[in-house]
């Protein structure tokens, strides 16, 4: 329905159209968009145009990936709800459910999995249950609006270190030592905005020294890094070192869905105590098994991940030397950073006019001068993707 001006006007949600004037002006205004659901790996439809689609987290393909689909389809049949209608606990969780759980454990090389609807809901509800009012969380000025709502929520005494900065971790530890009741320290492992990665060993022996609990958010680096695909801890040889590893399947595992992977006790616990988890409805079981499919492929093809990152490294490069600032980027998020969000929006819609898409992040995504173009890319893109791309980006001599 078409809003009242007048209406607006008198209303008490008057200052809510003002906000959004303001956000506007500042070039900081998103509108909803309808994207058509494509089988397209690596293409977005918008409006019956096609796009080089680089804003997908989808990092393998895997949410059009064939093999999944024929497998998916033809045991999804046998799942006679699609709904569960209840939380886990009292009858939403499932075979389906418990099954993917056995498998991100095994995978993640811990004792025992727990599954969240989302990456959000389980990031809010781990931290929420891990600390309160009398604890202290440390955290990496950029880790992920997840993370923070959950420190936020938890209540917990926040000391924000700078970002990757194991000096200033270190001085605020020492600075706090002794106060508080429970410590934890959380990070990504793969920032998501600016493709660089955490110094996994530091963090672990700092946590070590001042006693603290470690949390990990491997969102973006699940299906992409380690030996196995399984993240950056098995990559750093440190997946029996870490006590809370997050992950999500909505990224490179293409589908829906969060996780938290660790000991038994942890698992028990936050089944008992994650407001997330307690208070929502189980996923639709067939999600849960498409997530199991989607583990088991990666599994098969362990050399994926290594692929994608050369790709990765091949355009941080050619963009580096046309002189683009790829920030501290060595994964296969390559930020283009220009600082402005009115330059980012307009590289972006420019962009769009060529056929390829790439989202502009602005505040609050980024911190407000750190905007940027996020350049996602996926094994579904193929060199002639790439190409398109830097020679999109020659044409606009921005730099
Ligand atoms: C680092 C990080 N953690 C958690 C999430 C939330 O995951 P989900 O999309 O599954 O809710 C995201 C999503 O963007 C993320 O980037």
């Amino acid at each position: 329905m078409k809003p009242n001006e007048e209406f607006y006007e008198s209303s008490p949600l008057a200052w809510i159209r003002r906000d959004l004037e303001k956000l506007e002006k500042n070039t900081l205004r998103r509108y909803l968009q309808c994207c058509q659901a494509n089988n397209k790996p690596g293409r977005l439809l918008l409006e019956g145009k096609e796009y080089i689609n680089f804003s997908a987290n989808d990092y393998l393909g895997l949410a059009t990936n064939k093999t999944i689909q024929k497998v998916l389809y033809a045991q999804a049949k046998k799942i006679t709800s699609w709904g569960r209608g209840a939380s886990p606990l009292v009858t939403g969780r499932t075979e389906e459910h418990a099954s993917l759980e056995q498998t991100l454990a095994e995978w993640k090389k811990q004792q025992a999995a727990l599954l969240f609807t989302t990456g959000y809901a389980a990031n809010i509800g781990t931290i929420g249950a891990l600390v309160g009012k009398e604890d202290f969380v440390y955290s990496d000025e950029k880790n992920h609006a997840s993370i923070i709502d959950g420190v936020r929520l938890s209540g917990a005494q926040a000391v924000v270190y700078r970002h990757l900065d194991m000096d200033d971790l270190a001085k605020k530890l020492q600075k706090t030592k002794g106060q508080g009741s429970r410590r934890l320290i959380v990070t990504d492992t793969l920032f998501s905005m600016n493709g660089d990665i955490a110094p996994l060993e530091e963090i672990v022996t700092l946590a070590e020294q001042y006693g603290c609990m470690t949390m990990v958010d491997e969102a973006h680096a699940t299906g992409v890094f380690g030996k196995t695909g399984s993240g950056l801890c098995e990559e750093a040889g440190l997946s029996g070192k870490i006590d809370i590893q997050l992950g999500t399947l909505s990224k490179g595992l293409g589908s829906l869905g969060g996780f938290v992977a660790g000991d038994q006790v942890l698992i028990d616990y936050l089944a008992n105590r994650a407001r997330s988890y307690v208070f929502s409805t189980a996923l639709p079981p067939a999600v849960a098994l498409a997530g199991t499919l989607a583990v088991e492929e990666i599994k098969r093809h362990p050399y994926w991940g290594e692929e994608l990152l050369n790709k990765a490294r091949w355009l941080r490069e050619t963009l580096s030397k046309m002189g683009w600032d790829t920030g501290s980027s060595c994964s296969q998020i390559i930020p283009l950073i220009v600082k402005k969000a009115a330059v980012a929006v307009d590289i972006s819609e420019r962009l769009k006019n060529l056929g390829i898409w790439v989202p502009a992040i602005r505040p609050p995504s980024v911190a407000s001068e750190e905007s940027l173009l996020r350049v996602s890319l996926s094994l579904a893109h193929q060199q002639d993707d790439l190409m398109t791309l830097v020679e999109g980006l020659r044409q606009l001599k921005v730099v």
